[in-house]
């Protein structure tokens, strides 16, 4: 069970980006986890009061989707005709936030999708408690990467010879791992050594099998941080 101080600040986070942030008309993507859902629960509640009007939603897993049905927020996908391939603004939790605002994502599996939005939106906000906040990326939290099934074996000795160990992402509740909403492996890799999580990024994806990493360095987002005594940091805020 989520310690209610975890809780709080994140929806203090999700709340004030959503306040600050969120514009009637918007087309509008919705993170994942439990910090992002707060954000979509507080869109929810400013259309019930009719405060927000007009929002067409992106939805970035099975969680975010019925919660947005759940909530009678609009959502389509990124290819219909009310989104278009192009995102206003996304709202979404991180595990990491390095000084640079760049990212790591996808502890909830879902940074394929989170990724799609993040970087055809032309305002990425990322909603985090203090916990969040480290100084180098790779190290600690691990990145997840996305890997089709039968590439498996390969790839593990690509990311071994690029210095990471690996560990396949095991389901709960269900034998063996984790299987994606699109039929694929998740791999979680951890470094070493410090990386340069930009290079890191594309260097992941240029293997064979890999469908897309937790590195999140391509569209810098503001990012909203709750501490616990209450107050919420911004940066890059303007
Ligand atoms: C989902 O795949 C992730 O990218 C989440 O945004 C990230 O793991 C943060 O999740 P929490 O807000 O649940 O910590």
């Amino acid at each position: 069970m989520e310690q209610d101080s975890g809780r709080l600040m994140k929806e203090a986070a999700g709340k004030a980006a959503v306040d600050a942030l969120v514009k009637s008309g918007m087309k509008l993507g919705l993170g994942t986890g439990s910090t992002a859902i707060h954000a979509v629960r507080r869109v929810g509640e400013l259309l019930a009061q009719g405060t927000l009007r007009d929002i067409s939603a992106f939805a970035t897993s099975f969680q975010t989707e019925i919660e947005c049905e759940k909530l009678g927020i609009p959502a389509y996908t990124l290819n219909s005709k009310e989104l278009a391939g192009g995102l206003d603004l996304t709202i979404d939790g991180a595990d990491e936030v390095d000084p640079q605002n760049r990212l790591i994502k996808g502890g909830g599996g879902a940074m394929l999708i989170e990724k799609l939005a993040a970087y055809s939106s032309a305002l990425f906000a990322v909603i985090v408690d203090e916990s969040k906040i480290v100084q180098t990326l790779g190290t600690g939290f691990p990145v997840p990467v996305e890997v089709v099934p039968s590439a498996r074996v390969q790839v593990v000795r690509v990311f071994e010879k690029l210095g990471a160990s690996v560990i396949l992402r095991e389901a709960l509740r269900k034998a063996g791992p984790v299987i994606t909403e699109h039929g694929n492996i998740i791999l979680d890799i951890r470094f070493s050594a410090t990386v340069d999580p930009v290079a890191m990024e594309t260097e992941i994806n240029k293997t064979p099998g890999v469908v897309e990493n937790g590195f999140f360095t391509g569209n810098i987002p503001v990012v909203y941080i709750a501490h616990a005594n209450g107050t919420i940091e911004t940066r890059g805020v303007k």
